[in-house]
């Protein structure tokens, strides 16, 4: 099957930092298809022969296992191209139209890594070429709108030029393995969906947790937020696949029906409930990772009197009779105590106690990064004699070293499957539009108060009020029990 991909952006920085590398182990590992074509477009008037010189410069700084020798590098760097293209000029198109007719591969996917504001007047241009056919997939990358008013006037011109099943919206967390695995986990084995319910189930957290802080991206940052960034996304796709009811097929609608159904299903938030379940916060100076780090209103292009959120924690149910009364709570941060996503889904203690000591529920720990596995936390007799107490112990598994062949990354996986034309692991609009629905109440709220965000020190796991919010409850984030 041949392919031409294209990638608008094509000297920013996540085809650089992100794309090109997955690209490259794609080709490494023999998993990208034959007679493919990669071509970078942007603004810049240079050759294929210095763009791949230039791209060669960048591979230096991927991390060193990712970087190609320079004999991998030229075998790569011979399906590479560029093309100058002014987005803003039709004939520009038109001439893109013209390089990938002169060939006709079998599909072109057109991967749109541009600022967000350019994707309707790409789309529309690349509609009125006609290059919108049938083997023409549109890839559009995060942050896909800014509110539910933008993300549908985007998702109504990708509709107006193209039909859903080309269009690619990506979340790179549900490229990531262990998030395909909790697809394998919950509907390939028969042991957890009986206990997958409110009857078994006590609450479930979601931890998206960063070290790093905005760096270099303050601008942007700053008009976005932990709540736009990360929880309209990530962390509702990762609720959505916890929470969904097994779907009929591994077809991606039958999926995504079912994703869809959650978000709907979630508790909608009132002004009075965020105050009371939502908690934000922005990092002061701390110290982080063993390094001191700056506190946000000191980073690089952010106002000194930002009122903007790096970190969220917040309490919502969904309303079914899966899940009714379980709390899900759902947290992220910049420069947290920890690089530590992931799930864990606590379960109820026993109904009757007849070991002596303090009772610990099971607990089912699925870790997203930097680690990718499983963890099953059970209690276990030592055999030390009579009166024992009860010891915890965990069934661990590490899908690194359970699967020693080369792991797919997120982007890899993703590429690969836009090439081939599989939708599963991407989001579909009306979960997108359904996911800021949801979204905009906090929002709202915020604006509407001005106390702003709560202040944490960097290096900690955000403000008191995160914890006093499981608390409430009877319960306690992971790191605390
Ligand atoms: C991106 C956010 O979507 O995800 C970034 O815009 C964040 O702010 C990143 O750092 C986190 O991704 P990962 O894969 O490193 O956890």
């Amino acid at each position: 099957m041949s392919f031409d991909l294209v990638f608008f952006g094509g000297t920013g920085d996540l085809t650089w930092r992100k794309l090109m590398p997955a690209l490259f182990q794609a080709f490494r590992h023999g998993k990208l298809p034959e007679g493919g074509r990669i071509l970078a477009v942007a603004r810049d008037d240079q050759t294929d022969e210095r763009y791949r010189e230039w791209l060669k410069e960048r591979f230096r700084e991927v991390e060193a296992g990712k970087r190609p020798s320079d004999e991998e590098f030229e075998r790569f760097a011979a399906l590479v191209h560029y093309k100058r293209m002014d987005l803003s000029q039709p004939e520009h198109y038109q001439g893109l139209k013209d390089w990938l007719d002169a060939r006709n591969a079998d599909t072109v996917v057109l991967y749109l890594a541009t600022s967000p504001h350019l994707f309707t007047g790409i789309c529309q241009q690349l509609g009125a070429v006609g290059l919108n056919h049938d083997k023409v997939r549109v890839v559009l990358e995060k942050p896909l709108g800014h509110d539910l008013a933008s993300a549908q006037e985007i998702n109504r011109t990708v509709r107006s030029v193209f039909a859903e099943r080309q269009a690619f919206r990506i979340d790179h967390y549900l490229g990531k393995p262990s998030v395909q695995n909790l697809m394998a986990l919950r509907f390939g084995n028969a042991l957890f969906e009986p206990l997958w319910r409110r009857e078994s189930i006590a609450n479930i957290q979601i931890t998206l947790a960063e070290q790093l802080g905005v760096g270099t991206r303050g601008a942007f940052y700053d008009g976005t937020g932990a709540l736009r960034d990360m929880i309209q996304n990530h962390a509702l796709q990762l609720l959505t696949m916890i929470a969904m009811e097994p779907p009929a097929s591994n077809d991606a609608d039958a999926i995504r029906d079912e994703k869809l159904k959650v978000l709907r299903a979630l508790k909608p938030f009132t002004r009075e409930s965020v105050s009371r379940d939502v908690v934000r916060g922005q990092y002061r100076a701390g110290m982080c990772g063993g390094q001191p780090a700056p506190g946000y209103l000191e980073e690089v292009k952010v106002p000194a009197d930002s009122a903007c959120e790096t970190f969220v924690a917040l309490r919502t149910e969904v309303e079914n009779w899966r899940w009714a009364g379980v709390p899900f709570y759902l947290r992220t941060g910049k420069r947290l105590a920890a690089r530590d996503a992931q799930i864990v889904v606590n379960f109820r203690p026993v109904p009757h106690q007849i070991f002596p000591g303090a009772s610990l529920p099971n607990r089912l720990v699925i870790k997203l990064q930097p680690e990718d596995g499983l963890e099953l936390q059970l209690l276990a007799q030592k055999g030390a004699g009579a009166g024992e107490q009860l010891t915890p112990v965990s069934l661990d598994l590490d899908f690194d070293k359970a699967f020693a062949t080369h792991r797919v990354g997120a982007y890899e996986r993703l590429l690969l499957d836009a090439i081939a034309g599989r939708l599963n692991l991407f989001v579909r609009s009306d979960e997108q539009e359904q996911a800021w629905r949801w979204v905009e109440p906090i929002l709202d709220a915020w604006a509407a108060d001005g106390n702003g965000p709560r202040p944490y020190a960097a290096g900690s796991w955000g403000p008191a009020a995160a914890s006093a919010l499981v608390a409430r409850d009877g319960f306690s984030w992971a790191e605390e029990q």
